[in-house]
């Protein structure tokens, strides 16, 4: 039971969120060769298009050099068991990346120091606060000419709205970098030496010790000596609640390419972050050390690997410990089963698990069964937990396949890429597969789409944008509900999902008033719970 506790206790789970070329990748590959998880740097990344991400599965995201797929990454380091959850940096997957902050404790927010504040960091950053995520920002390349550390910091508590906490503070920038000021110990970590080519080493001193002073010139010594005396006289004190609550977000400066601050990131990140804590279901909370085992499906990714030509379902366990063989019961199918071949993955290299523990992913071989946010648990637990809402789709298109032959393998390929949650598929009401209607938020998913159908379904397709851009469900239906009689602009269009639910697709914000206006009772909502 002491094992049971301590693996728990170990675990930290989070997931690595940045705008692309921030230097999520590289820094990665630093924490995997800190665990020992691969030998030699430049297995992660390396030269562009020579090699690519051990976590970008698919060919697609090789040629563009883009990571589409969010991947689970384990390693152990310093007695702990670290799961890193790699997240699709492109905004037009912004859903994917969703689904992978619904399965992680916390959040690494990575900040190109010459650029700040970009895009799609804000886009994500508003889902982790939704959630209360805590989140560490790593503000990374510091060894090229950087922004203002004040200024950067105030465009973090101003555009995120969140408080920040500089747990390090540089010492110039660019050239001039010469390493940083460890404010929680008190210490400074220098370069010794700084030929930013290749990874530098560091030595720690204390801030009077005179070694120091030959390192620095004069001004840049006083500077840090000022910098220091108004950090500790305005800013706020370092408040691990409010670290732990998602309030406020402990910054650290550093270079990944030159792993200068990577290190020390890691360790003190692992000291503030929490364990699994305890997740909302329906029977309440859940607490992660209760010995039933429960997990949630919060990703379904085909064909990862061609080869294999599988499915799999992406479970994050939420409390418990699972056991290789185990009858589970699978919530949403109303029945018992087993997980088979549960899988814990290293990217391309997988290996069967025999044993995982709340906090752990584990991929489990999907016959077709699980959707996401599906529940599994003991059998003698049953609790579901909460749903996982889906984006709505804002770009809209008419798809069919050009071989009028091939329509198995298309409506096949269609279906199962809408059940991985890539796209969302409608149809109209009463009528077949044969054209279907795709919705997504960003339109590379519609890139993804034809280029999966061709390679994994042999089914060129013949796409016809369409010129909705809102869509609602309907929410007050049943079986008898006749569509027909609602009152609609001409430019408005009735459409079902798969499950049979109605929508409405419109062109602009006032079509959704007219039809509100024009048909009493009508109950419309923009987004649509999977449970
Ligand atoms: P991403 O996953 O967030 O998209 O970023 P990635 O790590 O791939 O890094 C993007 C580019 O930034 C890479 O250069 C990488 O080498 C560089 N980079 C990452 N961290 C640092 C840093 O601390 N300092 C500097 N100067 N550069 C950094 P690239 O030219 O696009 O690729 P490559 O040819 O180096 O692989």
């Amino acid at each position: 039971m002491a094992d049971f506790r301590k693996e728990i206790e170990n675990r930290r789970t989070f997931a690595i969120i940045s705008h692309p070329d921030a230097g999520k990748t590289t820094i990665t590959e630093k924490f995997l060769l800190y665990g020992g998880a691969i030998q030699e740097a430049g297995m992660v990344k390396g030269k562009k298009n020579s090699r690519h991400a051990v976590s970008d599965w698919m060919e697609i995201e090789k040629q563009r050099g883009i990571s589409v797929t969010s991947s689970v990454l384990q390693f152990q380091y310093q007695g702990k068991c670290i799961n890193i959850l790699d997240t699709p940096g492109h905004q037009d997957f912004s859903e994917d990346t969703y689904r992978t902050l619904m399965a992680a404790d916390s959040a690494v927010m990575v900040i190109d120091a010459s650029k700040g504040v970009e895009a799609q960091t804000r886009k994500l950053f508003k889902v982790c606060a939704m959630r209360g995520v805590p989140i560490f920002t790593f503000i990374n390349k510091m060894d090229r000419e950087a922004r203002d550390p004040y200024e950067l910091l105030d465009e973090i508590e101003t555009e995120l709205g969140i408080g920040t906490y500089a747990v390090n503070w540089p010492i110039g920038s660019g050239k001039r970098f010469k390493g940083v000021y460890d404010r929680m110990d008190d210490q400074v970590i220098a370069f010794e030496g700084a030929d930013f080519r290749h990874e530098v080493k560091a030595q720690r001193m204390s801030i009077d010790d005179p070694v120091l002073e030959g390192l620095l010139p004069e001004e840049q010594y006083q500077t840090l000596i000022d910098d220091i005396e108004l950090l500790s006289g305005a800013g706020d004190d370092f408040d691990l609640e409010a670290v732990r609550a998602g309030k406020l977000s402990p910054v650290f400066f550093g270079s990944a390419l030159t792993n200068f601050g990577v290190e020390p990131f890691l360790e003190k990140f692992l000291g503030m972050s929490t364990p699994p804590t305890a997740r909302e279901a329906d029977i309440g909370l859940v607490d992660p050390f209760d010995p039933h085992f429960s997990a949630f499906v919060f990703k379904i990714q085909a064909n990862m690997n061609k080869a294999h030509r599988d499915r799999i379902a992406f479970m994050r366990i939420c409390s418990g410990k699972f056991e290789r063989g185990k009858d589970v019961w699978h919530v949403q199918g109303n029945r018992k089963m087993q997980l088979a071949q549960p899988q814990q993955l290293m990217a391309q290299d997988r290996s069967i698990v025999d044993e995982a523990y709340a906090g752990d992913i584990i991929g489990i071989f999907d016959p077709g069964v699980f959707s996401i946010g599906d529940t599994v648990c003991d059998p003698g637990m049953k609790c579901a937990y909460s749903g996982i809402p889906t984006f709505a789709p804002e770009i809209f298109a008419r798809v069919r396949q050009k071989d009028t032959l091939k329509r198995k393998q298309f409506v096949k390929g269609v279906e199962q890429i809408a059940q991985e949650g890539a796209i969302q598929i409608f149809h109209e009401p009463n009528t077949g597969m044969e054209e279907v209607i795709v919705g997504v938020v960003g339109v590379l998913q519609f890139e993804v789409l034809e280029y999966r159908l061709k390679n994994e379904y042999n089914v060129e397709i013949i796409r016809e944008g369409l010129p909705y851009s809102h869509i609602r469900w309907i929410e007050n239906t049943d079986e008898e509900y006749d569509y027909k009689e609602l009152r609609l602009t001409s430019d408005t269009k009735v459409v079902q999902d798969f499950r049979g639910n109605f929508l409405l697709l419109f062109t602009s914000p006032w079509n959704i008033t007219w039809a509100q206006e024009h048909n009493e009772g009508l109950e419309l909502s923009e987004f649509s719970e999977n449970s």
